[in-house]
């Protein structure tokens, strides 16, 4: 009766100072994203199960485990499960994709096809559950009509977390995750299912090539395949100003010359790289790699 009465619940468990800073450390040595004192709170309600799981009475147990037990890189995984966030949607911020569909795309087309150079790649980095690459293929498969299949296109979709990478290669998707997007869009590239969600076709699909990433890892971003266009929205949100510029600075490594990086709208590259020649068009900015 009395170890009930005294039994700690999972809420009870209180990050320190310490131990916090450390947990912070350690996150953001692995991954790059800067978790702020405001944000203490989130690490302590997201953990504490997982703690209890372990059996572990304190947050830096919890570190020491993630540093030197057999268990860590499975730890490491689950970690980086909690610490992101993966909110997305098929065409998400539709003025910036307008942009990208009837400026930059026609024009890359254009120059393309009078090189006869049918191959385009783009990277969808930090693609979450794979809204934003295969939102792309939806727009090339528009764009290019019948003649897509004269092309080589692949749109390189890279997370950090494999639960959304997951979910982004089963492709099936519930009718939230297509609130913005045009219901002709919807009728032509998913099929409903008998459960009343949403299946990509296999046409958009085809395109999109998923695996895992880290983008505080520079030799895996040296190993990503040279692009003509980078999508990189509503990621670098998350790190600090040095890894931002790190992030930044691998993305115009592996653009080709004349290439296009977009990110966020409401993510900026002021102060992290002047090397972009920023365009400005209606309701976007696109960052250029002046070839
Ligand atoms: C808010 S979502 C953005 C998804 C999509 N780009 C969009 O704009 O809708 C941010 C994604 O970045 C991923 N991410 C965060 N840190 C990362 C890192 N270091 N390496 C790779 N992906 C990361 C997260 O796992 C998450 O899925």
């Amino acid at each position: 009766m009395v170890a009930l009465l005294t039994k700690t619940t999972s809420k009870d468990l209180k990050i320190t100072d310490k131990d916090f800073v450390q947990l912070r450390d350690f996150i953001y040595d692995q991954s790059g994203i800067y978790i702020a004192e405001n944000r203490k709170y989130l690490l302590e309600n997201r953990l504490a199960n997982r703690l209890k799981t372990l059996e572990l009475k304190t947050f830096g147990e919890y570190c020491y485990y993630l540093r030197f037990d057999a268990g860590k890189r499975e730890e490491l995984k689950r970690l980086f499960e909690v610490i992101t966030t993966n909110e997305t949607s098929f065409f998400r911020n539709p003025p910036q994709l307008k942009v990208f569909e009837n400026i930059i795309l026609k024009k890359l087309i254009e120059e393309l096809r009078s090189k006869r150079q049918k191959k385009i790649r783009i990277w969808s980095a930090g693609c979450s559950s794979g809204e934003e690459p295969y939102t792309l293929s939806i727009i090339l498969h528009e764009l290019l009509r019948k003649e897509i299949a004269s092309w080589d296109i692949r749109i390189n979709a890279n997370d950090l977390s494999e639960n959304v990478l997951k979910s982004a290669q089963k492709g099936i998707y519930s009718d939230y995750a297509l609130r913005t997007t045009p219901k002709a869009i919807v009728s032509s590239y998913f099929t409903k299912n008998e459960i009343g969600r949403y299946e990509i076709k296999p046409e958009v699909k085809r395109l999109v090539s998923f695996g895992p990433i880290n983008l505080n890892d520079r030799m895996q971003l040296k190993r990503v395949e040279r692009s003509h266009i980078v999508f990189c929205r509503n990621v670098i949100i998350y790190f600090d100003e040095d890894m931002k510029k790190r992030v930044v600075s691998s993305f115009y490594d592996n653009l080709l010359p004349g290439g296009y990086l977009f990110i966020g709208h409401s993510e900026s590259l002021h102060n992290i790289s002047r090397v972009f020649k920023p365009t400005h068009h209606p309701g976007s900015i696109v960052y250029v790699k002046e070839g």
